[in-house]
Order: C-alpha cells, then sequence, then structure tokens
C-alpha cells in the first residue's frame, strides 16, 4: 500500500521536506503539496530581495523535487479556507505544515500604527510583487526613513530603499515598485540597532554590501562601532572569525570618506526607539530613541539596558524590521508567545495535553520560528521527514479514501494550479524578462497569472 502525505506550503521547507519523503526507498508513498498563492517557493519568490538574484538559483533544485514521481502540487489552494485540516486528515494518512511565518512581530511602543509607519514584512512583500500586497502604499516622498532592527531583512529594506533606478531596473522588482522607487524622494536611510555591533543579526558580505551601493554613502557613528569591553572581551573569548570580519566592516564605514552621494545610510548602534511621534495628521513627524549600554543577563546574553540619554530625530517613516511570527492554523495548537506550532522534533504537540497529535506535523519556520537561511530548512526537514516515517511504521496499511482534488477544488469554484501550469506561468514572466533585459517580469495578480493558462 502507497501511504499518502498532504505538506501545507511550497516554500523551502515545503520542498525539502517533499524531496526527503520521496527519495527515501524504503516506505511507498506520495506527495500532494498545497501552496495558497498559484506561485511556489514561498520566500525565496516573495522575501528574497530582487538584487539577489543568484539566491532564487536554489528554485532549481525545487523543481527537480517536483519532478519526482509521487509528487504533485496544487497552487491557489489555501488550506483552511479552500480545504479544511479535517478533510486533508481524513483522506492523507499525514499533514505535514510548512507555513512559514506569515505576519511581522510588533514593537509595543507608542506611535507604531501611526500613518508611514509600515511593517517590513509588508514592503518586502510589495516590492517583490505578492498578489496581496500590490495595493498597498508607502510614503516614498518621505526624505529621511528610519529602519528598525538590525536583521538581514532591515539590511534588504535599507538596501532597495538606497538602489538607484537603473540598479532596480535590471532586477526582477514589481513593476509597481519598480515605477515607485524610481520616484522615489528618500535621501535618509537609518538602520536602528539597539546592541552593539558584535550583537548585529546582520552577516558580514550583507552589510559589506551596503559599503558598495552606488548611489548612497555608508556612515556610522565612530563611538558606537568602537567596541565596550563585555563585547570586546566576547569577541575575543569566541573567536568567532565572522563576526570579527563584521566588526571590521563596520569600523572601516567609520574612516570612509563622504562622496556626496545622492543618498545616505547610516547604521546606529546601542540605541532602542521608545516612541514614534506623529504630527498633526497622524502621520510619522520624528523617531525617539534612547541610548543603551550592554549588561551581561544572568544567561550571559549581552542585552541592551536604557540609560537616562535620549534623543528625537525628525524621520517621515519608519520600517519596522524586528522579525517574522507565525500565524495560527485553525485546527492546531500554537505558541502564542513564540509565535510557532508546538512541537518535538516536527511532531506537532497538544499544549493542553502535551502529548504528540497523531498524523499532524511541522517544518521550516512554522516549527522552529523565523529564523535561519534558505539552506537551514534542510536538515529541519530532514528532523521532520524522519519522525513521519518513524511514525508511518504504526499506522495500520488499511488505507484511506482517495482525495479528488481536482474536483474538489473545482467544486468549490478554486483553479488549482498544477506544477505543468505554474511552468507556463514561469516561461511567460521569463519572456517579458527577456525582451527587458531583466530576470523575469512578475505577474502580480493572481487574476493575470490565471488568464494565461485560458
Ligand atoms: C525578506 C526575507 C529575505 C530573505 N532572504 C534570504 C536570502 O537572501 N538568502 C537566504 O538563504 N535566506 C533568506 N531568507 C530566509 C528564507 O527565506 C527562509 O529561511 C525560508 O523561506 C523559510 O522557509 P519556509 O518554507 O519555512 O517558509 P516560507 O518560505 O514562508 O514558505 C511558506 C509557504 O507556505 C504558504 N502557506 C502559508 N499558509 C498556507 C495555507 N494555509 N495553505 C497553503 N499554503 C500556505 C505560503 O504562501 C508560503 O509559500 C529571507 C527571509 C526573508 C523574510
Ligand atoms: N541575505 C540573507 O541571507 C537573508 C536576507 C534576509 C533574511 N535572512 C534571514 O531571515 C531570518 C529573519 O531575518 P530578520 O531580519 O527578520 O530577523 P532577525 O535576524 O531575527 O533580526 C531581527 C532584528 O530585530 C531586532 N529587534 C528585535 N526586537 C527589537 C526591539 N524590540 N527593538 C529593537 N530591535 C529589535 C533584533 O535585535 P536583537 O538581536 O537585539 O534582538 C535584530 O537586530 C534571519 O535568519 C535572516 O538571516 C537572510
Amino acid at each position: 500500500m502507497t501511504f499518502r502525505i498532504a505538506i501545507v506550503g511550497a516554500g523551502p521547507s515545503g520542498f525539502f521536506l517533499a524531496d526527503k519523503l520521496l527519495k527515501q526507498g524504503d516506505v511507498p508513498l506520495t506527495v500532494d503539496l498545497f501552496e495558497r498563492l498559484p506561485a511556489p517557493y514561498g520566500l525565496v519568490r516573495y522575501g528574497v530581495a530582487p538584487d539577489h538574484e543568484k539566491i532564487r538559483a536554489v528554485t532549481k533544485a525545487f523543481d527537480r523535487s517536483a519532478r519526482q514521481k509521487g509528487f504533485r502540487y496544487w497552487g491557489n489552494v489555501e488550506i483552511g479556507r479552500d480545504i479544511l485540516l479535517d478533510e486533508l486528515l481524513t483522506h492523507y494518512d499525514q499533514v505535514c505544515f510548512t507555513t512559514g511565518a506569515q505576519t511581522d512581530r510588533r514593537l509595543g511602543i507608542p506611535g507604531e500604527d501611526l500613518l508611514h509607519s509600515y511593517p517590513a514584512t509588508e514592503f518586502v512583500a510589495w516590492y517583490n510583487g505578492h498578489p496581496e500586497f500590490r495595493e498597498h502604499t508607502f510614503n516614498l516622498d518621505a526624505s529621511c526613513v528610519a529602519v528598525i532592527g538590525v536583521g538581514n531583512v532591515a539590511v534588504d529594506v535599507a538596501r532597495i530603499l538606497c538602489r538607484t533606478p537603473e540598479e532596480l531596473a535590471r532586477t526582477d522588482i514589481a513593476d509597481h515598485a519598480l515605477r515607485a522607487l524610481t520616484n522615489s524622494k528618500v535621501r535618509e536611510v537609518l538602520l536602528l540597532g539597539r546592541r552593539g555591533p558584535t550583537q548585529a543579526a546582520f552577516t558580514t558580505p550583507e552589510v559589506r554590501e551596503l559599503g558598495e551601493l552606488a548611489g548612497a554613502d555608508v556612515r556610522v557613528v565612530e563611538e558606537e562601532v568602537h567596541l565596550d569591553s563585555l563585547s570586546a572581551a566576547d569577541l575575543e573569548a569566541e573567536d568567532d572569525a565572522a563576526t570579527k570580519r563584521k566588526v571590521e566592516v563596520l569600523q572601516e564605514f567609520a574612516g570612509r570618506p563622504q562622496r556626496d552621494a545622492k543618498r545616505t545610510l547610516t547604521i546606529r548602534f546601542l540605541v532602542s526607539p521608545t516612541e514614534i511621534l506623529g504630527d498633526a495628521a497622524g502621520q510619522v513627524r520624528a523617531i525617539r530613541l534612547v541610548k543603551n549600554r550592554l549588561v551581561r543577563s544572568a544567561a550571559g546574553r549581552l542585552s541592551a539596558e536604557p540609560t537616562d540619554e535620549v534623543e528625537e530625530i525628525p524621520v517621515d517613516m519608519v520600517f519596522r524590521s524586528v522579525g517574522y511570527r507565525g500565524v495560527p492554523i485553525v485546527g492546531l495548537p500554537f505558541d502564542d508567545r513564540r509565535g510557532l506550532v508546538p512541537n518535538i522534533q516536527g511532531r506537532v504537540v497538544d499544549s493542553a495535553t502535551e502529548t504528540t497529535v497523531t498524523g499532524i506535523y511541522v517544518s521550516g519556520w512554522i516549527k522552529r520560528g523565523p529564523s535561519g537561511v534558505i539552506g537551514t530548512n534542510k536538515p529541519d526537514a530532514a528532523e521532520t521527514a524522519a519522525v513521519m516515517l518513524e511514525d508511518l511504521s504504526t499506522i495500520p496499511r488499511a488505507g484511506r479514501p482517495r482525495l479528488d482534488v481536482a474536483t474538489l477544488t473545482k467544486e468549490r469554484g478554486i483553479r488549482a494550479i498544477s506544477f505543468a501550469d505554474w511552468e507556463r506561468i514561469r516561461t511567460v514572466e521569463e519572456e517579458h524578462g527577456h525582451e527587458m533585459h531583466r530576470p523575469r517580469v512578475k505577474f502580480t495578480t493572481v487574476q493575470e497569472m490565471l488568464q494565461t493558462l485560458a
């Protein structure tokens, strides 16, 4: 008997898991991969920055997984809305959620919801052509922008704001974003880190790239990149070459002559936003920061402690880039504090009984939280695949009624997208791109995508 597995979410985790399950030769199984959007690849399509095209090459490996025997793709089908979890559980031996982290973490400070204060998650989805964010607008008439957080997403946002129209025009950035950013009046971008350079979450190649922008001068405040004694001691003790290089890059920025570029990108450290201030129209006008010092917590971690030194910087727009967050899935337990589905090695755990839920699994960002690069999801998927295969050996081989997804979705008025359909859509995007010397010109509505199949 062949087991039937449903995977929900066609980001890297969904593909890594499908691949792992289909490649093992011991247990006969098939995989149906459901995705709420017509296009697969999750954040590789709708998160990775458009000026980082090389990263998207990983989709070739996902395409190879999709060609394996036993694999089917059901795009444009949302689980929990178009098909319910209970329906999947009736027809599939196991269901694994690889739904990622679909929303943003909040700062919890006054003024967070003023006009022109946005989560970075929305800006990223907008410039990448995510169909649900196409109609969003951002105050690109702003002269000065603050980006809160110093993770790689904050760096992406700052870099995209600083890119020249010519640089952006070579990428697959959504056309609406290309138009808006071409007319952007942004002159100053501030990246705001609450701890020091050693603790910054961004990685060395990403921060080095900020020093190579054609249209922006990068700046730091010299005293903020000079390491305090605790950070210096940690860096020495840990002998962490990557962090050492990162600090060197930042210190080199301090000594750089400015070129009078059109834009300035200033990276600040040891400052926390305490309030976003608005004008009479309820629009962002300034950000209030408190200067921090680093202290060692009981757990040994260096954390930010506010001093009584405050400053107020006039800004016209704020991006809050302090991390993503998973959203609850109807019918599944949810850890609201951590923003993920509680689990042990991928087996979903019922929070009330603290026992594992039969037949339901998680992998990727919804399993461990929104951290790690694309490749981090591969060993994570391998761990979930291992427990799924182990559990299959305990399932009675009676077989379940097969779910006729094609008929069911049709009855429900949904145009499900097969992988072959997706490949046709992608070919049209690439053909448009080829004409314009761009990798692709993305469709940014579901309707446009479906029309190419009509
Ligand atoms: C802005 C940004 C840029 C990044 N850039 C890089 C980079 O340059 N290099 C790098 O290595 N890593 C990068 N990362 C990290 C990388 O993208 C993640 O590690 C990875 O995408 C997480 O994979 P995932 O499959 O768990 O989640 P996701 O990629 O988010 O995939 C989840 C999928 O599930 C689908 N889904 C959600 N709910 C449902 C539902 N109910 N029914 C059906 N489908 C559903 C979603 O539409 C989505 O396609 C970046 C992350 C972000 C946020
Ligand atoms: N090019 C790439 O490879 C790439 C690109 C984008 C994303 N990614 C990956 O995707 C993952 C998610 O990235 P991310 O940038 O969203 O998250 P992240 O790496 O977790 O960074 C979040 C940032 O927000 C800060 N922060 C959190 N709460 C804050 C608060 N209340 N006030 C001020 N600052 C606060 C954090 O500071 P503290 O450290 O002090 O908490 C940190 O600087 C990461 O693993 C990242 O590497 C990779």
